[in-house]
């Protein structure tokens, strides 16, 4: 071991050598060409300042390197700090709708998408907020907890003072509907047991302010639409007589499936806003309508007349981070003024 590492040091020392001599003949043909004598002193200063050369750049390499790992760190620091700051800066969105349906206005507080995202202790600050805005009815468009998580506190507290403000509907989103039907843990009867009125392929007529209206629950993803009765339970929601609201987790139901019908107002979210949302482009991404989605937040009217809101959520999956997404509540104003 020893030996070898002898070996090794001179031959790194003969590679020196040979390098200066080299140096030294190309410094001495370069005189020569020039008419100019060699002096010892000159061809040792010139090595001199070749190696001090050399040094220098090797630092400043080095210099360089280390401002670029600092900076890369302090990148990565900060859009951390950014990303918890955003994922916990709430954000209200306020959309008015018009319709002749409706003689005197009302307020609707839509939640949605919570994944078990907290906002201050037992969710005071979200339930604050709630509250602040003074809404006539709350709806809850599904996904408030994690599937294969069976710890869901956060959501039945959170429904627990939800009621306390007002009457709150529910519709499950993908995430309860797994854990429901898939794992069959009790997640359906703890939210029922909170007090919010759950609707599951079903509706109820309310009088809201003086004004019919009628809120119905679709549960289940588009593909499962027939599955589960979904066409005969909006067959008889749309029969009646009244303002109707739609409560479903998906909005992917307005890119086809339920284009046939003038609903007044249906309430989404599933979409996460497109998770990361870019200034111009938009929302990245969503998981039912991949890259570049077109129902992923806001209120627009689709095809077939329906006004759909899709609501951002406010919380996310875990694993992408939402960017430029603030948690959302949404505040939807029927004739309001
Ligand atoms: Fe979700």
């Amino acid at each position: 071991m020893r030996d070898r590492h002898s070996d090794l040091k001179s031959s790194k020392e003969q590679k020196k050598k040979t390098r200066s001599k080299k140096e030294e003949e190309a410094y001495i043909a370069a005189l020569q060409s020039a008419d100019i004598e060699a002096t010892e002193e000159g061809i040792r200063k010139y090595l001199l300042d070749r190696r001090r050369k050399a040094q220098m750049k090797r630092r400043r390499r080095l210099l360089v390197i280390a401002i670029i790992f600092v900076a890369i760190d302090l990148m990565v620091i900060g859009l951390w700090h950014y990303i918890v700051q955003e994922e916990n800066t709430l954000e209200v969105s306020f959309y008015h709708l018009s319709s002749d349906k409706v003689d005197s206005g009302f307020r609707i507080v839509q939640l949605s998408d919570l994944h078990l995202h907290e906002f201050g202790e037992k969710n005071s600050e979200l339930v604050e907020w709630v509250s602040r805005l003074d809404p006539d009815i709350i709806v809850i468009t599904g996904d408030m907890n994690m599937h294969y998580n069976d710890d869901v506190h956060v959501v039945t507290e959170l429904c627990e003072q939800l009621v306390q403000i007002t009457k709150v509907y529910y519709v499950m989103g993908n995430h309860e509907w797994v854990d429901h039907i898939d794992r069959h843990t009790d997640i359906r009867d703890k939210i029922v047991a909170t007090g919010v009125t759950l609707l599951h392929n079903s509706y109820i007529g309310l009088e809201i302010n003086g004004n019919r209206v009628f809120v119905g629950g679709l549960t289940n993803e588009v593909s499962n639409y027939d599955k589960y009765s979904g066409p005969k339970f909006m067959e008889k929601f749309m029969a009646e007589d009244g303002f109707h609201l739609l409560l479903v987790h998906y909005p992917e139901y307005f890119l086809g499936k339920l284009n046939d019908y003038t609903i007044d107002l249906a309430m989404c979210g599933h979409t996460h806003g497109g998770v990361v949302r870019l200034p111009i482009i938009g929302g990245l991404f969503s998981s039912d309508q991949g890259f570049l989605p077109k129902l992923y937040e806001g209120m627009q009217t689709v095809d077939g007349g329906s006004t759909v809101v899709v609501s951002r959520g406010l919380g996310g999956d875990g694993y992408i981070p939402r960017i430029n997404n603030n948690p959302e509540i949404v505040v939807v104003d029927v004739n309001w003024y």
